[in-house]
């Protein structure tokens, strides 16, 4: 198997802020594993983790991610809407979550999210970054909703890639092969049956999103999926 059967969301984003230092510190504190970031880009072209277009809902701040510069995001508290006690956490560059996780000995699912960013950009910093810093492959899988990032990446990268859907499209065995994946990634709450067997019957791992019941992990391991992103790993008993 890839991954591990449970991979934290967002690092572990119901017992910290969400895509900051501060939760893959708390997931390696959990004992967890793998963890989940989200990449995008800033309007300065730099890659920051980050999971939505706009900065409202995780930082103390207003407006689209493309209005901000790496001297701007750093003056925004991500930490403080989450908890006073994480008040004063930064929104990381890709770069630093990547040495944290290195030094943590992590794994990482890093899923590029354009958010509507230039998407050739985003997938060449991400895999330069990558690079730069010798990031290892035997623990990295690359996932993205946005499949023209998969392609892009696959063409700079032999690191292990999964395609990620918000429901599985007619044509996803021509994607898959397409950029050479490892691994589909489902929503957890409409999978069924026939689409997790036609899955693995195509020699596929499957993963679901985003899992934080027990019960719900247990009937998705019971159709074969082999792993599930959860806020809160714990609360998911093997
Ligand atoms: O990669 C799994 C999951 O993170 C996809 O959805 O919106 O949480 O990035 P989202
Ligand atoms: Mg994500």
């Amino acid at each position: 198997m890839i991954m591990d059967s449970v991979i934290g969301h967002r690092g572990i984003a119901a017992l910290a802020p969400e895509n900051t230092l501060a939760s893959i510190r708390k997931a390696a504190e959990q004992g967890v594993k793998w963890i989940e970031l989200d990449v995008t880009l800033i309007g300065d072209g730099s890659a920051i983790i980050f999971h939505d277009a706009r900065v409202n809902r995780t930082t103390d701040g207003r407006g689209h991610l493309k209005k901000q510069s790496q001297s701007t995001l750093s003056e925004l508290d991500a930490g403080g809407w989450f908890s006073p006690e994480f008040k004063g956490e930064k929104v990381p560059t890709l770069q630093d979550a990547l040495l944290l996780i290195m030094a943590l000995g992590l794994s990482l699912n890093l899923e590029l999210k354009p958010n509507r960013c230039n998407v050739t950009r985003l997938v060449e910093v991400t895999a330069n970054t990558l690079m730069n810093i010798a990031f290892p492959e035997d623990r990295l899988l690359v996932s993205s909703f946005n499949h023209k990032a998969l392609v892009l990446f696959r063409g700079r990268s032999k690191a292990r890639i999964g395609c990620l859907y918000k429901s599985l499209p007619l044509n996803w065995q021509y994607k898959a092969r397409q950029v050479q994946a490892s691994a589909i990634h489902l929503n957890g709450s409409r999978l069924t049956e026939k689409k997790a067997e036609s899955v693995k019957a195509g020699g596929y791992e499957l993963y679901c999103y985003t899992v934080n019941k027990c019960e719900q992990a247990e009937r998705l391991k019971a159709m074969g999926v082999d792993g599930v992103f959860s806020d809160n790993p714990a609360l998911i008993t093997d």
